[in-house]
């Protein structure tokens, strides 16, 4: 019997299956040859949200969870944060390698040279209500480039494909930053090529009449390395929107609108706005002993606190304090850290965290530094959106240029009725309110 496989039983009619195991798993369609006889469907698998199911083969970032990894193309999270910029890390996580000084010169001037929207891109920006929230106008402004870029659904020509990631790198920020000068009344800013991609980033989002912006570089470098915090993070619940709505041949415009929806949730790129409404609930230090208690009493989630895949501390949450002490020199120190730090040491300590490995994650300090830098909540997941960018379109190219890939399209376990006899009008009950 070859080593690496493995032999089912199925005890319903006694036989034996050999499968086999390739990388710790085997192949679901592999079960399908288990029937109990010729009208049977075959075993399948039933997974809701994925918990033990590997969708894909990726070589872009890889997790452990149990040890707090995180690499991306094989380089660690801390030494990337270190030594690069977020353009090098984008270039890495697109194209696998680090580039050379040549090729991350001409990699920024592409960049650059796409920060600019059209201008009816612009007009439909001044369209929105003066209080929408700037994600949905993230969300909806990035679909609305499809509308502009129509050459975009030739996802099979990887000239166009490159084109639009290019274009999509370097028009977020711009999108960002005009949904938040919307949401304050402002005049929009654009570009200037002259700054880095941080720079720039802060220019549009905060100059005001200076004939020229000046960023204070330890905030615009505090921003680099937040964006290189969350370029990706592998088959997280956005990256699977990305990966499925682009599986049906969308244009990536929409697939990334499609997977900046997804990051919106509370649960997922939300929870940085959440945590610091969190804080201000607790308000001081003192009540976080009766709020940890709340919540082991099942009064909601401690926001910021847990993750899918990390059973130890996300190694994004300590590189995020030590970027928050530097951006505190600048801005002073943010109130709520007191809080949160609390938080952290009382929840560290208390068996419910313990025993369920919930440690702070991405989004427990980052809202902490970006209250500090001057925004306002509703905007921090649109600060996540911009670098996460980058690795939607990483893993969408990988998606698109897998051959084993197909349309994304789970199966179902049937618990409805069988074929029912049709009943007319005048003899239907109301279904129970529940069942609406
Ligand atoms: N506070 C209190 N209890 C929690 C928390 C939390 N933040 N997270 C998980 N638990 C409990 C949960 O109730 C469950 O307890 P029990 O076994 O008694 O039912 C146990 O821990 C396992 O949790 P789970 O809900 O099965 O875990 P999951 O993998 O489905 O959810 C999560 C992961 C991130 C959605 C969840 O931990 C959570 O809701 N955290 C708060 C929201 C948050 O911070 N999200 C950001 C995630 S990181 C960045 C990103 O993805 O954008």
């Amino acid at each position: 019997m070859p080593q690496d496989t493995v032999t089912i039983t199925d005890n319903r009619t006694g036989q034996n299956y050999t499968l086999p195991v390739e990388n710790g798993t085997i192949r679901a369609m592999d079960l399908r040859k288990i029937k109990t006889g010729p009208n049977d469907f075959g075993l399948m698998t039933y997974d809701p949200a994925f918990m033990n199911t590997a969708s894909c083969r990726s070589a872009i970032t890889f997790i452990d969870g149990d040890k707090g990894i995180l690499r991306y193309r094989g380089y660690p999270i801390e030494v990337l944060a270190e030594h690069c910029t977020f353009l090098e890390v984008a270039y890495l996580l697109l194209f696998g390698e680090l580039p050379t000084e040549p090729q991350l010169k001409d990699w920024i001037s592409e960049i650059t040279h796409h920060t600019m929207i059209h201008e009816s891109t612009k007009k439909f920006m001044e369209g929105f209500r003066y209080n929408a929230h700037p994600m949905a106008m993230f969300v909806s402004t990035v679909a609305a480039l499809s509308s502009v870029y129509p050459e975009s659904r030739n996802v099979h020509d990887p000239a166009i494909r490159l084109h639009q990631i290019k274009r999509l790198i370097g028009k977020v920020p711009s999108i960002a930053a005009m949904s938040y000068r919307h949401s304050v009344g402002f005049p929009y800013v654009y570009p200037d090529n002259d700054l880095t991609y941080a720079e720039n980033f802060m220019n549009m989002l905060w100059k005001m009449v200076e004939p020229k912006y000046a960023a204070n570089p330890v905030i615009a470098r505090a921003l680099d390395i937040l964006f290189i915090l969350h370029a990706d993070h592998e088959q997280n619940c956005s990256a699977n929107a990305m990966r499925a709505v682009g599986s049906s041949q969308a244009d990536p415009y929409l697939s990334t609108a499609a997977a900046a929806a997804a990051l919106s949730g509370p649960l997922h790129g939300g929870a940085n706005e959440e945590v610091l409404r969190m804080l201000d609930e607790i308000g001081s230090k003192d009540n976080v002993p009766a709020y940890i208690k709340g919540i082991k009493e099942g009064k909601g989630k401690l926001m910021g606190f847990g993750h899918r895949i990390y059973k130890n501390y996300d190694p994004r949450a300590k590189i995020i304090k030590w970027t928050a002490d530097r951006v505190f020199e600048i801005t002073g120190r943010n109130a709520k850290l007191e809080i949160a730090l609390e938080l952290e040491r009382i929840a560290l300590q208390d068996d419910y965290f313990v025993q369920r490995k919930l440690y702070p994650n991405v989004d427990f300090y980052s809202g902490i530094i970006y209250q500090a830098m001057g925004f306002r909540p509703e905007m921090f997941t649109v600060l996540f959106a911009i670098p996460r960018t980058v690795g939607w379109l990483a893993q969408w190219q990988e998606m698109i240029t897998d051959p084993e890939q197909k349309i994304a399209r789970p199966r179902q376990v049937w618990i409805g009725h069988e074929t029912r006899e049709f009943v007319p009008m005048e003899k239907r009950t109301p279904a129970p309110v529940a069942a609406r």
